[in-house]
């Protein structure tokens, strides 16, 4: 794909297949491989795409184009469009203060900003000099009781009303691209060294002048002579619970107090599961298809739950949306929003707070314009009636 991008001209970048081409020439290729990048051969990944290509729009015709309604009360608070920015660790490795970028590309639109357990800024400084944002937080459960219940205790005074608990990243998903370009922790292959040599921009971006950033809410739990890259990664992989279950869940229900949402369910008898807990909603998620190669798209398990769901907690879904058009197929298959992974990663990696936004405003704007074109003035009325599946000659129901 040509891209005619120059500079910060990001009015001519028109995709979020554009902004991704230029992160792969602005990124040095193990960046890159950790952005873009799925589990073993890729299905799941691939999948994810597919599920929404295979989802066609049923649209009537000849009727006045509006501004559709395309505001949605979520949680409790009203969003503009229904999406937020999803929670990504080690942001850090595409823009140096890469978390803060996001959040305040979220912020500006009055959307929500997730941020990971595993992020480089802190969730206090994401508070700090962002005061506005609306900040969830994503966490990864910890071995040690009294850890987790202070990063809850802390995420609570950053003002985060909304947790989500990320359940299929128990063990790390099969990704050889991170094998073969580190020879050892934090340690690139010969090969990778001289590639990033050749990415200066880079260098001053992410690495100058202190190197590889820690993970910002793991800094108080480490020595001060841990507190890099090295020490916050041995942290997290000593401290990620393998062990965690149901039990698990309904006791971190009783413990935080706030919006509890569980990410990385595919099974609908999991989301009964969830229900029967009391928790607030899902994220219908395969973790962008970095975690079980063979999982079904989302799309196509968003299908199997949202009958369970719909109207009974908040449904969300994560993992492939690349276009507006793929937020109203989630919708109308059931999604109350939707949650941006690489979309906004890869505006991010190529021009930090502009970048993300742009990326937000390009999905926003074909989101719009999808609507118009299907003929739908209100996304409250979307529903599967405005989907055909034309290789299975089949209408979605219900
Ligand atoms: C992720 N994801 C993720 N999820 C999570 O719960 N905690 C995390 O720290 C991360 N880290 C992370 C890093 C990177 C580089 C990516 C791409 C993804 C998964 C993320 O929240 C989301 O599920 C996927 O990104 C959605 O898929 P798409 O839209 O990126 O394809």
């Amino acid at each position: 794909m040509r891209s005619f991008f120059r500079g910060r001209d990001l009015s001519r970048v028109h995709s979020i297949a554009e902004l991704a081409e230029l992160a792969r020439h602005r990124l040095p290729h193990f960046a890159w491989e950790y952005l873009s990048g799925g589990a073993e051969d890729e299905l799941t990944l691939a999948r994810n795409r597919a599920s929404f290509s295979e989802v066609h729009l049923h649209s009537r015709t000849l009727v006045p184009c509006h501004p559709p309604v395309t505001q949605r009360r979520l949680l409790g608070r009203e969003l503009a469009v229904p999406m937020l920015i999803g929670p990504t660790g080690y942001n850090g490795m595409l823009h140096r203060d890469a978390d803060l970028h996001l959040a305040r590309a979220a912020t500006a639109r009055g959307l929500p900003f997730c941020l990971s357990t595993v992020s480089n800024v802190s969730m206090e400084a994401i508070k700090a000099q962002v005061p506005d944002v609306n900040l969830w937080f994503q966490l990864y459960a910890m071995r040690d009781p009294e850890i987790q219940a202070s990063l809850l205790s802390r995420a609570q005074q950053a003002g985060v009303d909304t947790l989500l608990l990320t359940s299929d990243a128990m063990v790390l998903g099969n990704r050889e691209w991170d094998r073969r370009n580190f020879v050892r922790p934090r340690e690139l292959s010969l090969g990778n060294k001289l590639d990033v040599l050749r990415h200066p921009r880079w260098l001053r971006q992410v690495m100058w002048p202190n190197g590889l950033p820690s993970m910002g809410n793991l800094e108080p739990f480490l020595p001060p002579a841990e507190r890099n890259a090295l020490g916050s990664m041995k942290f997290i992989g000593e401290q990620m619970d393998t062990l965690l279950d149901w039990s698990m869940l309904a006791r971190l229900r009783d413990q935080w107090s706030g919006r509890l949402l569980l990410k990385g369910v595919l099974h609908p008898a999991d989301a009964e599961k969830a229900m029967a807990l009391g928790l607030d909603g899902l994220v219908v998620s395969n973790h962008g298809g970095r975690q079980l190669e063979g999982a079904l798209g989302s799309l196509d398990a968003l299908r199997l739950i949202a009958p369970v769901v719909r109207g009974k907690m908040a449904l969300l879904l994560d993992s492939g949306i690349r276009r507006g058009s793929d937020i109203a197929k989630a919708l109308a298959l059931g999604a109350d929003a939707v949650l941006l992974g690489r979309a906004t990663l890869y505006g991010v990696a190529v021009a930090a707070e502009q970048g993300a936004g742009r990326a937000l405003d390009l999905l926003h704007e074909e989101f719009v314009r999808t609507l118009n074109l299907m003929g739908c003035a209100d996304i409250a009325d979307l529903s599967p009636d405005w989907l055909a599946d034309v290789h299975a000659h089949s209408i979605y129901r219900g």
